[in-house]
């Protein structure tokens, strides 16, 4: 594992076998020797005002050559216009000043902070080193030749004098990555090696390490209080359903939780309503929300915030086989209301309501949010880089806006006007679970708005941003497969709500 140590710079003293420096696009030449000593200024100044590096965002250029035993190999990195320079631009580039080094076997680097306001911006460059070596490698059988080997250290060569408080903050960014990277890997599990009992068995082994509260409920418990969302969605498969209800407390007060929701279908046939077999393998990830929210719940608990939450995964396999649930069918769910079944692929928001309605009943929550791969119309509307949020609640969406432009986790809300309710009317039940292809992102969760009742919900269609798919913007710090979208943003959500209370 990647450790990230926080220096001040030695030229001379420490030899530095990497040495990563941020270059700007479109500005004028500067002296870089207060960096790399005057040795190689010549060398730089050639290449910079030739442009043979402009500076690109996203881009990099090796310099191999470098005659200076102390300095070793000298790495330029783009960071794209000063102008537009952000947290995105630290955690792109510091990811791909990682990712480099790892290409050329070289297991040690050093990195100047990318800009002048480092104590800012440190947080963001750790975070791109974390999350951009994450790979998922396990199927793979033997490492072959050209295999790299793994970066070990990362040293920051800073200027400030607080170092000691920019440690506490690695620390912390570190302890957020680790729980993205756990949900990668639940979320990169094939469905033949992740049925919903098998991707609970995952995550106990994690909540006991964290000494979260688990609770598990198994087919015949749900049958006897009336679950029959996720139940009938779950008919389908051998592999029986399951609910996994996991709790942090770290109030000292009888607090209200937070409630976190995560649709975690484990793989998504589409039923009875099959799916056309194009791309078909990616519903392996539909369990990506339920894995949000367990990498959620990892990282409070390891952060030991003062506050309560409780997170929930419905999980399921949606199969088409002689037992599953049928278009036709009129489901009583858990809050007593009946869902007319049009459509066995809508499946995600007939487990979700479920979940949310008897997390609401159990626990009382201050406010619920979910997140779930819902609809393809959300990568419709928004594409596969942004989630939709739709909620109830509008200063606590406004409050996640501006946390998820902080983390680069992007988010645009869609109306839930009362005339889109009207898309879901049955004819026969009190609503169906398709509202047909107009605005489907937003029907589907006014399907969900029957479920939250009066408590303050948000809900993330997650289905663009989930995992790296067609459409996906190339980023160092989101390798293939599953991102754990989601969990910074809701992390940074429970540190600010933790702010002021005792411990922290
Ligand atoms: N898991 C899918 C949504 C999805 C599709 C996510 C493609 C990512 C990529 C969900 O269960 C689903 O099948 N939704 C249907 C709903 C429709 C039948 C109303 C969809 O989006 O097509
Ligand atoms: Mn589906
Ligand atoms: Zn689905």
């Amino acid at each position: 594992m990647v450790e990230i140590v926080i220096e001040k710079p030695k030229i001379g003293e420490n030899p530095a076998p990497l040495l990563v420096i941020g270059i700007s696009e479109n500005k004028e030449y500067e002296k870089y020797s207060r960096h790399i000593g005057s040795e190689i200024e010549d060398n730089l100044k050639e290449i910079l005002t030739g442009k043979a590096f402009t500076g690109k965002i996203g881009t990099s250029l090796l310099l191999p050559f470098v005659s200076n035993p102390k300095i070793g190999k000298v790495l330029l990195v783009g960071l794209g216009r000063p102008d537009k320079f952000t947290k995105e631009t630290a955690r792109i580039a510091a990811g791909k000043s990682a990712l480099k080094s790892r290409d050329i076997n070289e297991p040690n680097f050093s990195i100047f902070p990318l800009v002048e306001d480092e104590d800012e911006y440190i947080e963001a460059m750790a975070e791109g080193i974390f999350l951009s070596l994450y790979k998922f490698d396990r199927y793979k059988t033997r490492a072959s030749e050209t295999e790299n080997i793994n970066i070990q250290r990362v040293s920051i060569l800073v200027s400030t004098e607080n170092i000691e408080e920019l440690k506490k903050k690695i620390e912390r960014v570190k302890v957020i990555s680790d729980a993205v990277n756990f949900a990668r890997d639940l979320g990169n599990l094939p469905p033949n090696d992740c049925s919903p009992g098998q991707l609970i068995a995952q995550c106990t082994a994690m909540a006991d390490r964290y000494r979260l509260r688990t609770t598990i409920l198994e087919r015949y418990q749900m049958e006897s209080i009336g679950l029959n969302g996720i139940l009938s969605v779950g008919k389908g498969s051998n592999n029986p359903p399951k609910m996994l209800i996991l709790e942090y407390d770290g109030s000292s007060a009888d607090e209200k939780p937070y409630l976190l929701i995560g649709k975690a279908v484990t793989f998504d046939t589409g039923g009875i309503s099959l799916k056309p077999n194009d791309k078909m393998d990616e519903m392996k990830y539909d369990k990506c929300g339920g894995c949000t929210v367990v990498g959620v719940m990892r990282a409070v608990a390891e952060l030991k915030l003062p506050i309560r939450v409780v997170g929930i995964a419905p999980c399921v396999e949606n199969m088409p086989s002689s037992t599953s649930y049928r278009p036709g069918d009129i489901i009583r769910m858990f809050n007593n209301k009946t869902v007319e079944v049009l459509n066995t692929d809508a499946e995600g928001r007939i487990i979700l309501a479920d979940a949310m309605a008897y997390g609401i009943r159990l626990f009382n929550p201050r406010l619920v949010i979910d997140l779930a791969t819902l609809t393809g119309a959300s990568i419709i509307a928004l594409g596969a880089n942004v989630a939709a949020m739709i909620g109830t609640d509008q200063n606590l969406k406004n409050r996640l806006k501006i946390f998820s432009e902080e983390t680069g986790e992007k988010i645009w809300e869609l109306p839930l006007w009362d005339e889109f309710h009207d898309q879901i009317k049955s004819h026969f039940a009190d609503i169906k679970n398709i509202g047909g292809r107009p605005a489907g992102a937003i029907t589907a969760a006014a399907f969900l708005s029957n479920f939250a009742d009066v408590t303050p919900w948000v809900h993330f269609d997650i289905a663009g941003t989930a995992w790296t798919q067609e459409g996906t913007w190339e980023k160092s710090y989101n390798p293939k497969g599953a991102t754990g979208f989601g969990i910074r943003t809701l992390a940074k959500f429970f540190i600010e709500e933790s702010r002021g209370k005792h411990g922290s």
